[in-house]
């Protein structure tokens, strides 16, 4: 029996989900259910002076309509940087359009649906400050650490370094704000059981979820369960915490049914937070050879007034390429806006794309070959930190990608070369995010039926990290993988790392495999005091304890001894290592057509390399990569959040905000160096979650100069803006 550790696996909850047995928050029918709609405001910014709920509490099956006048008691929010500022309904304040201002229960959806739609509200409007660019001016420094980097010896300032330096080129850009648009919506069922809450809801840490309702809600943790071992994509919009739970949670209680609330795709727009717009000027500076010597990226972004997220545009600079001189500096823009928050490599992807255009510039004006540009300045030691990189192979992926690509039949001259009535142009850029690896506890339960169950709070918003349980749970116990399955998203399991920041399974990927040996050792002190191992200081092999010749599967011997199962949890602590720049590498190129006549763009090649550590799950791990990739695309081509003046988003739909569909996409090639990074755990895997999507939008844009000759630096890049 091999290993599945690094193969092509697919999902062990597969089937569950094409079958419809796999439960999302919403699909969790319980007796007595009732169903809860959020009412949203329609102004930008003011108060909200009355609203009459009559028709609506009077319409058939409403059980309640919660409003600021007849609120549901929340405590205030603990100040985190995923919250907003203001629990819902404890005041009558209007501070984004599309902000929950009431929740009616009724005994069907539809009943409460409709009966949302009686609400008249009034309100004392003011004018919302809801235009990015009008606000750019007032742009202020964030509070801690608005500007950071280094500079060399007897360097004074970066505008010495800028200045000294022989080729310059600085350029402003521009990025949309951009939705996250998870398929599976937004969705709370609360139910009490005296004291006791349980909430199935769609969260990327049921940990989260507890501490956050113990707050608002003033109920001790230890009585409230959260469940969510199923999700349909997040991005980052499930980390926060948002106004239907604790509403839904709080309305529950005070009806005595459980509740569930559903958000409509409208409602995710204003309600769950987006990426911020950004707006980014980049100086580089550079020796006629192409060695940077000074890199200059001021990131403003905007911010909402009622919630407490800051992007920072301009921290992908700070040590992606070497250079002596480097300074950014972080500014926020606050608009009446729904909440921005973190999304799929919050402030990276959004800052790689002025950085990767602006080294595509300065190679043109280096009459440089842009991949030469990206080796010359690769660097093994990060230029601020100053720590060496861990495990950084980026210059095999540089390699590696581009002669998959074809990068050398590249023609540097833009707009020289055309396919019949199409432009074509190569563009690349660097793929570079975090890779950590935080503390984790796993539990292991080892059955009398054979098989080994793996648990943890973890979740799963799509990713795999359920089958990296059980990859790597079957590799430690060294047993076939169909005899282990997970146990994941529940509060109630030993607290391991949460869907975010690309670091779940280094953490509790680590976690399993300790958990593993501590279980091991739990089976055979219990094999030690009974017969047939009684006294023989039994060994475990392969799912196996053995003795004196007799060997027993862990099965058979938990049957013999009448022992349903044993168990074992174990920590696994956050990496050891803080010498070492811990990060993830890799390289995109990119080639795109665009019509010569209607100048739209299309994405037709992509090669992708990565340098991730191990790869636990190469299927998955794929996945991950071409689902960023894809995410980039989108980014760079049609995705684009419209704030009007009003405060109100024009587009909160599907219809009018443009996502990829597989008819945008080519064949993405994608590839691992797969080079275990032992420094970061023993297991060697660093993060991949976010990873694909930086570097892809200034990839693209770089692709569609090359094709054109048509610089554009504000994306998304649509056929207007190539006229
Ligand atoms: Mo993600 S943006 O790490 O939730």
């Amino acid at each position: 029996m091999s290993s599945p550790l690094g193969k092509e696996i697919d999902r062990f909850e597969a089937r569950l989900k094409v079958t419809g047995r796999a439960l999302y928050a919403a699909d969790n029918n319980v007796t007595g259910l009732a169903y809860g709609y959020l009412v949203t405001s329609t102004i930008g910014l003011g108060t909200v002076t009355a609203m009459d709920t009559a028709a609506a509490a009077g319409s058939p099956g409403v059980l309640a309509v919660y409003t600021p006048f007849n609120p549901l008691k929340l405590f205030a929010y603990g100040g985190d940087q995923n919250d907003e500022s203001t629990p819902p309904l404890q005041d009558t304040g209007v501070r984004y359009h599309g902000q929950v201002i009431g929740l009616v229960v009724a005994e069907t959806f539809e009943q409460a649906r409709d009966a949302a739609a009686l609400v008249t509200v009034s309100y004392d409007a003011k004018p919302p400050a809801a235009s990015f660019p009008a606000a750019l001016p007032n742009a202020t420094p964030i509070k801690n650490s608005p500007t950071a980097g280094v500079l060399a010896p007897g360097v004074t300032s970066i505008a010495d370094a800028i200045a000294a330096s022989p080729v310059t080129v600085t350029a402003m850009y521009t990025t949309a704000a951009q939705n996250h648009n998870p398929m599976e919506p937004h969705a709370t069922v609360a139910v009490w059981t005296g004291d006791h809450l349980t909430l199935y809801t769609a969260t990327q840490g049921t940990p989260l979820v507890v501490s956050r309702m113990s707050k608002t809600l003033g109920v001790d943790a230890a009585k409230i369960h959260v469940l969510n071992p199923f999700q349909g994509g997040a991005f980052g919009c499930k980390w926060g915490n948002w106004a239907h739970t604790p509403l839904t949670a709080a309305a529950a209680r005070e009806l005595g049914r459980p509740v569930k609330t559903v958000l409509t795709r409208e409602q995710l727009f204003t309600v769950v937070g987006h990426r911020a717009f950004s707006s980014q000027i980049v100086t580089l500076g550079a020796a006629a050879d192409g060695t940077l010597n000074a890199i200059k990226h001021d990131g403003v972004s905007s911010r909402s007034a009622s919630a407490n997220f800051q992007e920072n545009a301009g921290n992908i600079s700070l040590n992606t390429y070497a250079s002596p001189n480097i300074e950014i500096n972080r500014k926020t823009v606050t608009l009446d806006s729904p909440a921005t928050t973190i999304m799929r490599a919050p402030s990276d992807a959004t800052g790689s794309f002025a950085l990767e255009s602006a080294l595509d510039e300065l190679a043109l004006k280096l009459g440089m070959d842009p991949l030469a540009l990206r080796q010359k300045n690769n660097s093994t030691v990060a230029a601020t930190s100053k720590k060496p990189f861990s495990g950084k192979h980026l210059d095999e992926c540089y390699r590696i990608g581009a002669e998959a690509f074809g990068w050398s039949r590249r023609n540097p001259v833009p707009g020289s070369v055309v396919d019949g009535d199409w432009l074509v142009g190569m563009g690349m850029g660097t793929a570079f995010f975090s890779a950590g690896r935080g503390a984790a506890s796993i539990k292991i339960r080892l059955r009398a039926d054979g098989t080994a169950v793996v648990s943890g709070t973890g979740s799963d918003s799509g990713t795999g990290q359920a089958t990296v349980y059980c990859i790597v749970g079957a590799d430690s116990l060294g047993i076939p993988l169909k005899q282990v399955t997970a146990d994941f998203g529940d509060s109630a399991a030993p607290v391991n790392a949460n869907a975010g920041g690309s670091a779940s399974t280094a953490s509790n990927g680590t976690a399993v495999q300790v958990a593993a040996d501590a279980v091991k050792a739990e089976l055979l002190k219990v094999a030690n005091e009974h017969p047939p191992f009684q006294g023989k200081n039994p060994v475990y092999e392969r799912g196996f304890v053995k003795a004196d010749g007799v060997s027993m599967s862990f099965g058979s011997l938990l049957t013999s001894l009448n022992m349903a199962e044993v168990e074992a949890t174990a920590t696994s602590p956050k990496n050891p290592d803080t010498v070492h720049q811990f990060m993830s590498f890799g390289a995109h190129f990119v080639e795109v057509r665009v019509h010569r006549r209607t100048r739209e763009p299309r994405v037709s090649r992509v090669v992708s390399v990565m340098d991730a550590g191990r790869i636990v799950n190469a299927k998955a791990a794929r996945n991950q990569i071409m689902g960023g990739v894809i995410m980039g695309i989108g980014a760079a081509l049609l995705e684009d959040m419209r704030l009007e003046p009003t405060g109100r988003i024009a587009n909160a739909n599907l219809a009018g905000y443009l996502v990829p569909v597989n008819a945008d996409i080519p064949e993405l090639d994608v590839r691992f160096l797969g080079i275990p990074d032992p420094l970061i755990s023993p297991l060697g895997a660093r993060g991949i979650g976010e990873l694909g999507i930086v570097g892809v939008t200034g990839a693209v844009a770089n692709a569609v100069f090359n094709a054109t000759g048509k610089r554009v630096r504000d994306l998304p890049i649509t056929c207007e803006r190539l006229q």
